[in-house]
């Protein structure tokens, strides 16, 4: 391996700063880390890195696949646990990043509820964010995993078809995926309601599917989503039941293409986005999502750890 591949900027706030051969040079480390993994082995690549997970906002998959990387990378790693942080009495955000900056920490893997904090913090520290998730803007490591989970199973993507399906205005996942996929040249529609649409869908190179039936006709792919009841103002939709009649997938539309693959990037919400019968179907990729992600995220850290401090 050459280990003086870096990728093309010092951090990565959205799905944008990556270039194709960023892309590729990820995969191809992550190809690395999964052939030649073994348990307990590890890496020294953040050897002499401090990372501090600092999650405002829950999270169970991207938190502890980002510890799991960056300890087999070697890096000393601590998590800030934000509800029992001095946030709730008064502290900034900012302040909260130069408190933890001040215990030499080089690499900050930051969720927050609000877009843009990540890019926020990162004009305001000498170390380096990478963005674990904000609001409903990014959440650029979810769209690399999803991306390699395609190529693995797919190899070159140029061409193929994902639907996104679901709550895509509250998605950071979709819109960083839309982003990333068009940059492999991967042709991406959504299907969603009306109402759960972004508003600025010129900003992408997608397509619009009216129904799920379409969907499952026109892609290799479904990735699906579930509704972030959390970020939704009310009156975007009838009832939950209404939205699941039209836009669950079901065991039936996975029968009728057998070829046909579905992802989620988790948490699922069964019996409404998807039916519980098709989880543990051959061609449901979820757990095998969650496995990459692991890798997904020492490839990056790993290719990043020659900016770090
Ligand atoms: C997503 C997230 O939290 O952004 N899940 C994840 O990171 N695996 C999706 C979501 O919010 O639904």
């Amino acid at each position: 391996m050459n280990e003086k591949i870096k990728l093309s900027k010092p951090y990565l706030l959205s799905a944008d700063d990556l270039t194709i051969d960023d892309i590729n040079n990820i995969f191809v480390k992550t190809h690395f880390f999964m052939d030649n993994h073994k348990t307990g082995v590890k890496y020294d690549d953040l050897k002499s890195t401090i990372v501090s997970l600092a999650f405002f906002e829950d999270s169970t998959r991207t938190k502890l696949s980002f510890e799991l990387a960056a300890k087999r990378l070697s890096a000393d790693c601590f998590s800030f646990q934000a509800k029992t942080s001095s946030l709730s009495k008064g502290e900034s955000v900012l302040d909260t990043l130069k408190t933890i900056e001040a215990m030499g920490v080089g690499i900050f893997i930051i969720r927050h509820n609000c877009s843009g904090v990540p890019v926020f913090l990162q004009g305001n520290t000498n170390g380096m964010i990478i963005n674990a998730g904000d609001g409903q803007h990014e959440h650029p490591t979810q769209a690399l995993l999803d991306a390699f989970t395609l190529h693995k199973h797919f190899g070159d993507l140029k061409g193929k078809k994902v639907c996104i399906i679901g709550d895509i205005l509250h998605s950071r996942v979709a819109r960083s995926n839309m982003t990333l996929l068009n940059t492999l040249g991967v042709d991406v529609s959504i299907c969603s309601p009306g109402t759960l649409l972004p508003y600025d869908m010129n900003a992408w190179n997608v397509g619009i599917i009216d129904t799920v039936d379409e969907a499952v006709e026109w892609a290799d792919v479904l990735l699906v989503l579930r509704l972030q009841r959390e970020r939704m103002e009310s009156g975007l939709l009838p009832s939950i039941r209404e939205f699941s009649n039209y836009y669950s997938i079901t065991i039936e539309h996975l029968r009728r293409k057998p070829e046909l693959m579905l992802m989620h990037p988790g948490p699922v919400n069964y019996g409404i986005e998807l039916d519980y019968s098709i989880s543990k179907l051959p061609n449901v990729l979820i757990e095998t999502q969650v496995t990459h992600g692991v890798f997904v995220r020492m490839a990056l850290l790993s290719l990043l750890s020659g900016y770090a401090n």
